[in-house]
């Protein structure tokens, strides 16, 4: 039996969501461990695009999803995304969809303080979502965070509401001269929230085990990408939570050892949206062919993304820190037609050869790309099923990638349905 993390490599935005898509349909469950609605997920089926930021997209091939506890989750969102799912035919109910009870709400001025907060930053915003996930993660970290388990405890939750709002509203208003928060508000929209969420949940710890126990496979199912992680990216430039494989243990309840792989997403060039250093971004027409042809806007915010060539540093890190046992390489169509491509396989710094990630953005922003340029490809290649078939340039950018990084590419993406993909080795299948 195999239980699978998949995780972007980059700075979110890989293609997870297809990918998930896809190998959902071997898994049994799939379960989200981290972030919230900051993540959007975008799928083609039969050629209709579903757009999720919440719910696993394993919902779209009727696999019970799970929210797990390590999400933060804004009930008003997570409510409208079950409602928009029913509408397209989808089951979504309580079988389907489960939510940990030890998973955090967001709450109305967790989006207040994001907005405040990026205001008061100025020149040195994160560029945040502006969905609260930030203050969400800090009041859990801070011990005032409001779990579905208070929720679902209405005199309890008036209560805690209460409590904090003394200090929300003052930061609202004195720091940030912000206009306070009606708990009133807040206590009577809770109350439906409750009403509605409430039969989906529960102990999902106990849930994943059982199933894990009964033969069940699993697909944790990662969200933004490993340099967006607190800990391991370009803070502070990162999202608020751990976004690399291990967190799929902590974020669910499962322990290590119940994981057999972990598969990377990689873009086959560079993207990031918001703000932090990018050493390989381009700012010349290529950059702008690659944003046009690649439809490279963020499926939560509509921000244009930046974009750039692929970087190998950046894939090696992602390589140890997630234990990848191999890539899924999506959006390799939308490099074709360029005459040459440039894979970057290290850094310089002050003149000298940096094979690693350095953790002082001060050094990141100044360091130059090495470049191997490599010829392109002319053919497209999205009716292209099966590796041996692409174009000999391909099939070489490909093979360098694996050698530069030392992991196969398991999995191919050469357009955004789910057939446009040449799938080498299937985790879940054992081929
Ligand atoms: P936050 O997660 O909204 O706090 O935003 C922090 C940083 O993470 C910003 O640079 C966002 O643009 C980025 N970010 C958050 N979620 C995603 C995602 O799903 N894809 C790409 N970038 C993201």
């Amino acid at each position: 039996m195999a239980n699978i993390v998949i995780v972007g490599t980059q700075w979110g935005d890989e293609g997870k969501g297809k990918i998930v898509d896809l190998l959902a349909e071997y898994a049994d469950i799939v379960v989200r461990f981290q972030g919230g609605n900051n993540a959007g997920h975008t799928m083609v089926v039969d050629g209709e695009q579903f757009i999720s930021h919440l719910v696993p997209s394993g919902i779209l091939q009727g696999k019970t999803c799970v929210i797990g506890n390590g999400m933060v989750v804004d009930p008003e969102v997570l409510i409208s995304e079950i409602d928009y799912l029913i509408e397209k035919g989808i089951d979504v109910s309580p079988e389907k969809l489960k939510i940990s009870e030890k998973a955090h709400l967001i709450m109305p001025y967790h989006k207040r303080l994001d907005a405040a907060r990026e205001e008061a930053r100025q020149k040195q915003r994160i560029g945040t979502t502006g969905r609260g996930i930030g203050p969400c993660y800090e009041d859990k970290a801070s011990r005032r965070g409001i779990r579905f388990v208070d929720l679902l405890d209405a005199k309890g939750f008036d209560e805690k509401i209460k409590s904090v709002s003394e200090e929300k509203n003052f930061l609202l208003t004195q720091l940030y001269s912000s206009e306070g928060i009606s708990i009133d508000e807040i206590i009577a929209a809770y109350a439906e929230y409750r009403a509605r969420l409430a039969p989906y949940v529960s102990n999902i710890s106990l849930f994943i085990d059982k199933g894990v126990r009964a033969g069940w496979q699993v697909l944790f199912e990662g969200a933004q990408g490993t340099h967006l992680d607190i800990d391991h990216g370009t803070y502070p430039y990162v999202t608020s939570s751990n976004t690399v494989s291990g967190n799929a243990c902590c974020g669910s309840g499962i322990g290590p050892k119940r994981i057999t792989g972990v598969t990377g997403i990689a873009k086959a060039y560079t993207t990031r949206v918001g703000q932090g250093p990018f050493p390989t971004e381009l700012f010349d027409e290529t950059g702008d062919q690659i944003q046009k042809k690649g439809a490279e806007f963020g499926a939560t915010t509509g921000r244009k993304r930046r974009c750039g060539w692929i970087d190998t540093v950046i894939l090696r890190n992602a390589v140890r820190l997630n234990s990848l046992t191999g890539f899924a390489m999506t959006k390799l169509d939308v490099l074709g037609g360029l005459e040459e491509l440039k894979i970057c396989t290290a850094y310089t710094y002050e003149g000298n050869e940096l094979l690693e990630f350095p953790a002082d953005l001060n050094v990141l922003s100044q360091c130059e790309p090495v470049y191997e340029t490599v010829p392109g490809w002319s053919e497209d290649i999205s009716s292209i099923r099966s590796h041996e078939d692409l174009p000999e340039n391909t099939k070489s950018y490909l093979k360098r990638i694996e050698a530069l990084t030392e992991t196969p590419i398991d999995i191919i993406s050469v357009g955004p349905g789910r057939d446009e993909t040449i799938v080498m080795k299937n985790s879940f299948a054992g081929s």
